[in-house]
């Protein structure tokens, strides 16, 4: 590796260690999603939407490095990510894994469509392909947007019902699979879907003082928009953290396969509102409305989102660049810094303190009490965006041999 002087370069050799290590540690595992406090993740992680972030970890330390100790780490989970998208429903159940939904962009770009990108496996861009196709049969045309969840178990009549309707803000960063499903089979379905997903969002998630909404309803039938609804924010009115990280960096990737200048502005009034709405130190609070305490947990997973999001941002917007690299930077020192998980072997993880879901609903027992749920976790997507964000700001790009988004 070259170039390790600057802030940046300490931090990215010391958790590219622990990509090593932890191949070791995690065989043919994943890690489950959120760990413990002690920055330690247990290894039963497959079948949800998060997938694809170790695996991708393992690819990103790749095109850094490209030594073939880590491709073959990473092949390691290719039989599984070609079974995981043909999303056989009887595979499904007895692999203990949950159907595939609008979240295929984060299970399958950082690992087919880069493993695709890094070696030209036809195999790989063949599962790229099947998960875009994925997507895209969520399209609902009258409503033009893709569909967020399937049916869980224990869902109520309601929220079931709701689900028919509903679009969602972390959707933004799927879309680049349709983007990239139409730059390789020139196919124009892929990017009009994706297009028509991008600008209906645009105009009804983002509100006017550059908030988000985290889901919004549809009529499942005429696709009429009814309003905007959060289930992993602190309520409907507000802002969670991490879905808005979302929409900064999704809308940011749009803006970079379209050009489209509308949808570049979207991001630069979520990155507007980011920036003028986080905690005297720089840290951002699981939802932004949720009330300023000494107790209010933080996302580290939003910051690092955030800081892939932001960077995106200034190298498409140069009026605007040298604000939201420092506003980058401001939160990569904070991952690399106070959030920073002990070294290996105390933890696996990179990052501590994200908060996986809510912590708790406005009026709760548990807002009353003081007994938040899922926070102060590690999250391995935390971890893939930190990772991510030091390659960013210390190589410049992802190290991808087509631009890490296939333009
Ligand atoms: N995409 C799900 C989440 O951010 O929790």
């Amino acid at each position: 590796m070259v170039g390790e002087k600057s802030q940046w370069g300490r931090p990215l050799m010391d958790w590219t260690a622990k990509i090593y290590r932890n191949c070791l540690a995690y065989g043919d595992d994943l890690p489950f999603a959120a760990g413990k406090a002690d920055g330690s993740y247990a290894t039963n992680g497959k079948g949800h939407w998060t997938d694809g972030f170790w695996p991708g970890l393992i690819l990103l330390a790749y095109a850094d490095t490209r030594d073939p100790a880590l491709l073959a780490s990473y092949e390691r989970y290719v039989p599984f990510l070609e079974e995981r998208a043909a999303n056989d429903a009887e595979r499904n159940r007895a692999n203990g894994c949950l159907p595939l939904d609008h979240d295929v962009g984060f299970i399958f770009h950082f690992t087919a469509v880069y493993h695709w990108m890094l070696t030209g496996s036809e195999a790989s861009k063949r599962t790229g392909l099947q998960a875009a196709q994925v997507l895209l049969d969520r399209f609902h045309e009258r409503g033009e947007f893709l569909r967020a969840w399937n049916d869980w178990e224990g869902d109520s009549p309601d929220f079931r019902e709701e689900k028919k309707g509903k679009a969602i803000v972390d959707s933004l960063m799927n879309v680049p699979l349709l983007f990239w499903a139409h730059r390789v089979t020139g196919e124009a379905r892929y990017r009009d879907a994706a297009e028509r997903h991008v600008r209906r969002l645009r105009g009804l998630i983002v509100r006017d003082d550059g908030s988000t909404h985290h889901t919004f309803n549809f009529n499942p039938e005429t696709g009429e928009p009814i309003g905007g609804k959060s289930v992993q924010g602190y309520a409907d009115e507000s802002c969670w953290s991490r879905g808005h990280a979302w929409a900064i960096y999704g809308f940011a990737l749009a803006g970079r396969y379209t050009g489209d200048r509308q949808t570049l502005l979207a991001a630069r009034k979520c990155a507007a509102y980011w920036l003028g709405s986080l905690l005297p130190d720089g840290d951002a609070p699981w939802d932004f409305a949720a009330p300023r305490n000494e107790r209010l947990p933080i996302d580290t997973s939003a910051m690092a989102v955030a800081c892939c999001g932001l960077l995106e941002l200034a190298a498409r917007l140069p009026d605007d660049a040298a604000a939201l690299r420092q506003g980058a930077e401001r939160l990569a020192s904070r991952l690399t810094g106070a959030h920073a998980a002990p070294p290996f072997p105390r933890a696996g993880a990179f990052v501590l303190h994200g908060c996986s879901g809510p912590a708790y609903k406005k009026g709760s027992r548990e807002e009353a009490s003081g007994q938040y749920r899922n926070a102060d976790q590690p999250l391995i997507f935390g971890d893939y965006y930190a990772y991510e964000a030091l390659l960013r700001l210390q190589r410049g790009s992802l190290m991808l041999p087509m631009g890490f988004d296939g333009s």
